[in-house]
């Protein structure tokens, strides 16, 4: 079995732990890798690491940070393959999805890379003669990222990529589930020419080293996806320091279907949005709310569609649906089945463990359906896996209301033919996202990717707008005039304003 370090200053290196966790398929059970339980000692050396290769990194020109992420674009690309075979046996999502996940690196790394001859500021004109006035971008400084396990690669690119073209320097903790597609990125950023230091990693727990990363005085900024839970924790131990802190949280996505939608194109859109990725994305759809004239009709054919995916081996290209990421996971799913059941709602389809054959060794769901009635725990609470609730709604308003009665905002969708309808939705739906005509996920990454409510606090990830999460604005007066003007003082608003004085 492999073994890795943790990687400081661009060396691998024990913890002082000296202690392991293994990772496991969670397909077959077979053990992948062993990574070091990191300790604060070990997150100190990091942040120590990143904060000496700070000036260089941050004086290096933009456009030559980028370079690196060009050069990182093109390793990416010739490993694809690989990358995407080795992300299925550690996160369990079919290879077609470990290939969109891989491919999502590509895209961001290309995409933050063309960000680096950017990097926009403004110029705007001084209220007083020969003086200019523009604004720059600089980069926060040390950043702590901590990412989840359900796009081992992609998220990890989207918040790496954007924070190192802005001059950021990093100390990273990947989820304890998925550490091993970054020591793969770690080794195509040294080879892309990425100098030491400016990227470091550290495995181990979130009470630990995430913990250890948020509260350490040489952090200057944290972005975190996972839990609200946990982003709480996040955000309060940020706001001791003062820091930056951006959150990705949890979704409870609906997609409404109006009765004058393409029924079999919003299957295959809840189909896949629901069950893709064993229903394991922030973005994944667990509310279906249905115009009551076509529920019925929607409804039994979304079952048997359903009844008719294929639970298997994520490697194979024949299987629609693979485990979900381990064992807790899977029981906290099946508690959620439990729970729809004793709130009385209707199961139609799934809610077991899948099990026979070689799915006896891994974490299969079977793909779930509830019809349930709007309030029920499982129409309100993320699950994050398999599991779809189904309501009936009597026109669009009620629909909206459905949609948005949740703590959550990030991705939302309608299927309807009428553009009056769909600019109305787009209007009202409470999310980051909202998709007309196509499922809640599949977010492209040109752009920004982000929730409201419980799902975020305000800042985005991808897209352009990824730069303003890592850089600090600094306003700039540039005077030129060869003596003391005094702004608001010596502006001789009178003379300007006379007219309007004298009516
Ligand atoms: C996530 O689940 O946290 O929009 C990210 C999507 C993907 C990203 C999901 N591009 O479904």
């Amino acid at each position: 079995m492999e073994q890795y370090g943790i990687y400081i200053n661009g060396k691998w290196v024990d913890s002082t732990s000296r202690e392991t966790f293994t990772t496991r398929n969670p397909a077959t059970g077979e053990p992948l890798a062993e990574f070091p339980k990191g300790t604060p000692e070990d997150v100190d050396r990091a942040v120590k690491a990143a904060r000496k290769a700070l000036p260089s990194w941050k004086a290096t020109p933009a456009p030559l940070r980028a370079e690196i992420l060009y050069n990182v674009a093109r390793m990416i690309e010739k490993r694809k393959e690989e990358l995407a075979t080795l992300l299925t046996k550690e996160m369990g999502k079919i290879i077609a999805e470990a290939r969109g996940d891989v491919q999502e690196g590509i895209d961001i790394a290309k995409l933050m890379a063309s960000e680096g001859r950017r990097l926009k500021g403004e110029t705007v004109k001084s209220e007083l003669p020969n003086k200019f006035c523009m604004s720059i971008r600089m980069p926060l400084g040390v950043v702590g990222l901590i990412t989840p396990w359900n796009f081992p690669f992609a998220i990890p690119c989207w918040k790496t990529m954007p924070a190192l073209v802005a001059g950021n320097t990093i100390v990273f903790k990947p989820a304890t589930d998925t550490p091993l597609l970054l020591t793969r990125l770690i080794e195509i950023f040294e080879d892309a020419g990425l100098p030491p230091g400016v990227f470091n990693y550290v495995t181990g727990s979130g009470g630990v080293v995430g913990e250890a990363i948020v509260s350490h005085p040489g952090v200057d900024g944290v972005s975190f996806t996972g839990s609200v839970e946990v982003g709480r924790r996040v955000y309060t131990q940020g706001a001791k320091r003062l820091i930056r802190v951006e959150l990705e949280l949890g979704g409870k996505n609906p997609q409404i279907v109006m009765d004058d939608a393409n029924i079999d194109l919003a299957i295959e859109g809840a189909l896949f949005g629901a069950f893709g990725t064993a229903g394991q994305r922030c973005t994944a759809t667990s509310r279906l709310i249905i115009h009551e004239k076509v529920y019925d009709e929607m409804l039994e054919k979304l079952v048997e569609r359903t009844e008719r995916l294929k639970l298997g081996n994520p490697l194979d290209p024949s299987v629609d649906v693979g485990p979900v990421i381990n064992q807790g996971q899977m029981e906290k799913i099946l508690g959620y089945i439990d729970i729809g059941k004793r709130e009385g709602a209707k199961l139609v389809t799934g809610g077991e463990r899948a099990t026979g054959g070689e799915l006896d060794r891994g974490w299969f769901v079977e793909p779930t359906i509830f019809e349930a009635e709007h309030g029920m725990r499982i129409t309100k609470e993320e699950i994050f896996g398999p599991v779809l609730a189904v309501m009936k709604a009597k026109n669009f308003d009620e629909a909206i209301h459905i949609a948005n009665d949740v703590e959550y905002g990030l991705s939302s969708s309608i299927y309807t033919k009428n553009v009056n309808t769909a600019f109305k939705a787009i209007e009202l739906l409470e999310a980051g996202i909202t998709y007309v005509n196509a499922p809640t996920i599949g977010a492209e990454i040109s752009l920004p990717f982000g929730g409201v409510k419980n799902t975020g606090n305000g800042w985005r990830e991808a897209g352009s707008a990824a730069i303003d999460g890592y850089t600090e604005i600094k306003s700039v007066y540039i005077d030129y005039s060869d003596k003391l003007q005094k702004a608001q003082i010596d502006v001789p608003y009178e003379k300007y304003t006379k007219h309007v004085e004298q009516g």
